[in-house]
């Protein structure tokens, strides 16, 4: 029967595709790459922040303009406090590495969530980070630390009725672009595409309203054993994908 035929894919290679201008990963497996082998979850977030450098390289080298990775959600501070530090560790190293030894990169660096829960060294290193690349040209790189899609949206929301209540904003101008202006993602493109390694198929309150249109692809690679090749693999099954936009 036709209606069950599955068209054969036509790009094989990532040199005949377009490339999304956006690419969102949510680094996740981190812990299940750990516990096969025995090790403490933290041993696992080690080889996720190894994997992110690679795989943030890999991006802006084939030329990708935006890349948001998830690396800590509003969520996540549930887990256990060693588990919990342990990543606040590797956010701090790989901060400090990319101000020392970063400097004439072309990636810039932006971070989005809430960053009032962060130390005040992390905070700075943050804010060092943003200020050192922001006049680069390459790909920018959204680190999405103490980020969840709906605390975004609660923000967003407070800030348009303050604006509105102080009559910098007319309630009939609020549209969808208006919106995505209050977001942390301002001015950048929505995701074209989504990764998810690890298997899950949850979204994780990963850039809810960005996502609208985002192509999925789960993929059952653990975070940690994600190479190139991956993400080779993640590019021609979005550019085998017939993206409609609700439309035909
Ligand atoms: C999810 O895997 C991963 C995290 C919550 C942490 C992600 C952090 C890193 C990749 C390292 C630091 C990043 C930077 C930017 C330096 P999980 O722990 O939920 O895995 P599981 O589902 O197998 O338990």
């Amino acid at each position: 029967m036709a209606f069950f035929k599955r068209k054969k894919p036509a790009y094989t290679d990532i040199s005949q595709i377009e490339l999304p201008s956006h690419i969102g990963i949510i680094m996740d497996g981190n812990g299940r790459w750990a516990k096969k082998r025995g090790l403490p979850r933290s041993a696992g977030h080690t080889a996720g922040a190894q994997t992110f450098r690679k795989i943030a390289r890999y991006c802006s080298d084939i030329g990708v303009r935006h890349l948001t990775v998830y690396a800590f959600s509003t969520e996540n501070w549930r887990r256990p406090e060693t588990e919990v530090s342990a990543i606040m560790k590797l956010f701090k190293e790989y901060l400090e590495e990319a101000i020392r030894d970063f400097k004439d990169d072309s990636i810039v660096l932006k971070f989005i969530g809430d960053r009032s829960a962060f130390s005040p060294e992390l905070l700075a290193l943050m804010e060092e980070n943003e200020e050192e690349s922001k006049d680069r040209e390459g790909m920018v790189l959204n680190i999405a630390m103490n980020y969840g899609g709906r605390a975004e949206l609660v923000r967003a929301m407070q800030s348009i009725a303050r604006d509105a209540k102080d009559e910098k904003l007319d309630i009939e101008k609020i549209d969808e672009g208006l919106i995505s202006d209050y977001l942390y993602t301002k001015g950048q493109p929505d995701p074209d595409l989504i990764i998810r390694p690890s298997g899950e198929h949850r979204t994780s309150n990963f850039l809810l309203w960005q996502s609208a249109y985002s192509e999925y692809v789960i993929m059952d690679v653990l975070w940690p054993d994600f190479r190139e090749e991956h993400l080779n693999q993640a590019l021609i099954e979005y550019a085998n994908r017939n993206r409609r936009f609700g439309g035909v």
